[in-house]
């Protein structure tokens, strides 16, 4: 198994030249964003005259200008938690509220808290968007940045996300860390206790959407990480690797919450084996990617019943080193009716596809 990879690794290496468009993201000191919601409300997030933040089809979307943990808009208005109401409102002569935090994958926290909470204005559909439910018919949204991400790379100077091996699922041990927004978890220990101190989880760099039923669409970018699996959709994962991986040990995991966390959310639907599987390569140009020129299933992994709580570990390995990309397929099995549907990262609570690096 072992040899059989490393030959595959091989593979990867010497096929690098043709991997293009591994876009390389940086934090900028100041740089401009823009914000959608999804959850009780999923849209687009801009503004009215006065500077209120509000959700909703009728209204332009926002930009921002991103000062490593704070915000304004586009016209210089401090973005804040206005009180009493605790309503987002950028305004004149106002300091923005520090705190806030972008994570890998976009999504936004502030101080401890990835979850807030739009209420109904009676508007159109237009919402406010609050840290604390305190207007009209509230539900629970997470907020996504489109930009100004962290590299999701665990580059040891970068404080990389850790979790340790003795944490158990569900528990938080970890929300206390300096980067609220990286990728934190408590997964199911991967390696024997005592093998390992420290464990990094880290999600795909892209994931790629198929579909058996139109096997020549090609779904293009998808900067949400969206994974929709059905009997005819499929998923495909892409990682790269960095120097700082080469000599550690991988373990892919796949993680659903339980169905009573409310800090991640997804559908799930149907039932029967989702099968896992590792490609040959990762496909060539993602943005081009259909069904009909998927790469090929290099090996077949572990297939799993998918239920909240799920927490399997279809595949260890050598991890490899600098600028390697290895890619994992999920898809259902013939006869399978799951469907699942998720955005890959969540903060806090790891959900989906992700390695485990020690
Ligand atoms: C809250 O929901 C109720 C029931 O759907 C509706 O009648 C009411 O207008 C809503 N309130 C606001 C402020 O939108
Ligand atoms: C899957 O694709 C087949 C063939 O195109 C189609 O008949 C079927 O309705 C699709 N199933 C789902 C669940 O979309």
């Amino acid at each position: 198994m072992v040899m059989f990879l490393s030959i595959l690794f091989a593979v990867f290496l010497a096929s690098l030249s043709s991997v293009t468009g591994a876009s390389v993201l940086r934090i900028d000191a100041t740089c401009g964003f823009r914000l959608t919601t999804e959850g009780g409300f999923d849209g687009a997030v801009g503004q009215l005259a006065d500077g209120q933040v509000r959700a909703g089809s009728g209204l332009a979307q926002s930009l921002f200008t991103w000062f490593g943990d704070a915000f304004t808009d586009q016209q210089g208005r401090g973005c804040w938690w206005t009180p009493p109401t605790s309503v987002l409102q950028c305004d004149w002569n106002q300091q923005p509220d520090h705190g806030f935090g972008i994570g890998c994958y976009g999504g936004l926290s502030y101080r401890d808290q990835e979850i807030f909470y739009e209420c109904q204005t009676g508007d159109s559909d237009e919402v406010n968007i609050y840290l604390q439910p305190n207007g009209a018919n509230c539900s629970r949204i997470t907020l996504y940045a489109d930009s100004c991400r962290p590299p999701c790379s665990t580059n040891p100077t970068e404080a990389p996300p850790q979790l340790s091996t003795t944490g158990t699922p569900g528990q938080d041990s970890s929300r206390t860390a300096t980067t609220p927004s990286t990728p934190q978890a408590t997964a199911t220990p991967a390696f024997p206790p005592g093998t390992c101190d420290v464990v990094v989880a880290d999600g795909p760099d892209e994931i790629v959407l198929i579909d058996k039923a139109s096997p020549d669409t090609a779904y293009g970018p998808n900067p949400g990480m969206t994974v929709r699996l059905s009997p005819n959709a499929s998923a495909i994962f892409a990682f790269r690797f960095s120097a700082s991986d080469a000599g550690k040990q991988c373990a892919l995991a796949f993680d659903l919450p339980a169905a009573q966390d409310q800090r991640a959310q997804y559908r799930l639907t149907g039932g029967g084996l989702v099968g896992f599987a590792l490609l040959e390569s990762p496909p060539k140009d993602p943005a081009a990617a259909t069904y009909g020129n998927r790469p090929r299933v290099a090996m077949p992994l572990e297939r799993a019943e998918l239920r909240p709580g799920i927490s399997v570990r279809p595949l260890e390995f050598p991890c490899p080193g600098a600028d390697a990309e290895v890619a994992f397929l999920m898809a259902d099995e013939d006869g399978a009716d799951v469907c699942l549907e998720y955005q890959q990262y969540r903060p806090v609570v790891p959900i989906g596809l992700y390695l485990v690096k020690c």
